[in-house]
């Protein structure tokens, strides 16, 4: 009995999503009729139920709830400007998201937008959105840059996007997502663009210590694997994790040379071929999916789910929540999407927004309940895990806890 617990959740039926129940046939890891004991912020065991609790350690019947881990949305770009509906409108026409980037529209129309908005402003639409993402069990959320392009808007964006720590009580993860696009000042240059983001801006990043990862768009009407490999290089020098948009509207091997660098993960990856993805099992690298943008976008191409699963690369689900891709404020949408439109179990579902997305960004202490783990979790009232990803807009977590905290 662990009496110098903080508190403890009794009666409560556990979705572990431990790594090691998968072999055992159990993709939930699932613990049923448990007491779980927080300390510290962290989890400290799981036993049994309890009939009787000594009276010295706070307990919550959870009356046959389900605790899980807080959900993880591993790739968003929530802090921007603005939004995109005319676009939206545009394509609705016919136009491809594609044309309306290369005339000056898409990601640039964002930045153009980004660079005016103050401090305080993007803060708040942030805020708003981020809430959205929270209200539904999300616990940590990956926050990109890239809708500034210039040192002051793209260290403004990393600095909200931590500062919602402040207002919600959420994890943040920022990342460095300089080579979004090349702004219209190089656009006649777009190496030198390169250069002023692994020369001028990532150091400014590291000295700030204001991101954790760096991330690049390699595309066509973004920038080619040479550039994105310079980018890669810099991000190593100065430790920095390495995330890569590859294969989102064409297969320029961007997932391969990311996987060669050890990425954290590799994003979109529609276009990605079959025969690249035991490169990609080599490394420890996550194929991050985002339907999302392929339903925004009415992609048809669908990810290489079956080689993926083949060679046993750890599949992860974001919101990729952005303005002009995927503007879809909801991870359990996505859960949902996951299954509907790549044809992912509500198990690969649930996986891909715990485990599974913990690892895509590094964080070897969330994403599962199990000891030693962040004590991030919620508590749903549901018959079953699979539920979370079965409908849309039907449940919400009826508490949570973030680091032991209740929120
Ligand atoms: O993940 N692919 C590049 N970046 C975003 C879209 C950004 C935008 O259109 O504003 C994405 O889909
Ligand atoms: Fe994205």
């Amino acid at each position: 009995m662990n009496q110098h617990a903080d508190f403890c959740i009794n009666n409560v039926n556990i979705a572990t999503m431990r790594s090691t129940t998968q072999a055992e046939n159990d993709p939930y890891g699932i613990r049923e009729n448990a007491c779980i004991f927080i300390k510290n912020g962290l989890i400290e065991a799981i036993e049994p139920a309890k009939g009787r609790l000594r009276s010295t350690v706070e307990t919550f019947d959870a009356k046959g709830k389900w605790l899980l881990p807080g959900l993880i949305d591993c790739h968003t770009h929530l802090v921007f400007a603005g939004n995109r509906a005319l676009e939206f409108e545009l394509r609705q026409e016919g136009m491809s998201y594609a044309q309306i980037a290369q005339q000056g529209g898409g990601i640039q129309s964002t930045v153009n937008a980004t660079r005016l908005a103050s401090y305080e402003s993007l803060l708040n639409s942030a805020i708003g959105r981020a809430a959205r993402l929270v209200e539904e069990g999300v616990t940590t959320i990956e926050i990109k840059s890239g809708y500034g392009l210039d040192v002051e808007t793209e260290l403004r964006m990393l600095q909200v996007a931590k500062d919602i720590e402040s207002h919600l009580m959420v994890n943040i993860q920022p990342t460095y997502l300089g080579a979004h696009s090349v702004p219209n000042e190089f656009r006649d240059d777009p190496d030198a663009y390169v250069d002023f983001v692994c020369g001028r801006v990532m150091p400014q990043v590291v000295e700030q210590g204001i991101a954790t990862s760096v991330d690049v768009f390699c595309e066509s009407i973004a920038f080619s694997p040479i550039q994105c490999e310079k980018v890669f290089h810099t991000a190593r020098h100065y430790s920095l994790n390495i995330k890569a948009h590859v294969e989102q509207l064409s297969d320029l091997k961007g997932a391969c040379l990311a996987a060669k660098f050890n990425a954290l993960s590799v994003d979109h990856i529609e276009y990605l071929s079959p025969e690249d993805v035991p490169a990609i099992a080599k490394s420890n690298t996550v194929a991050v999916l985002l339907p999302g943008a392929f339903y925004h976008l009415r992609e048809t191409q669908l990810p290489p789910l079956t080689a993926l699963r083949q060679h046993h690369v750890p599949l992860a689900l974001a919101s990729d929540l952005n303005p002009g891709s995927s503007p879809v404020a909801s991870l359990l949408t996505i859960m949902n999407m996951g299954c509907i439109l790549f044809g992912m179990t509500p198990a690969e579902a649930l996986s891909g927004v715990t485990r599974n997305a913990a690892q895509a960004l590094g964080l070897a202490q969330k994403g599962q309940i199990s000891s030693g783990f962040d004590a991030d979790m919620c508590l749903w009232d549901i018959q079953h895990p699979n539920e979370l990803s079965y409908g849309i807009n039907q449940i919400r977590p009826t508490r949570a806890w973030v680091s032991g905290r209740e929120r």
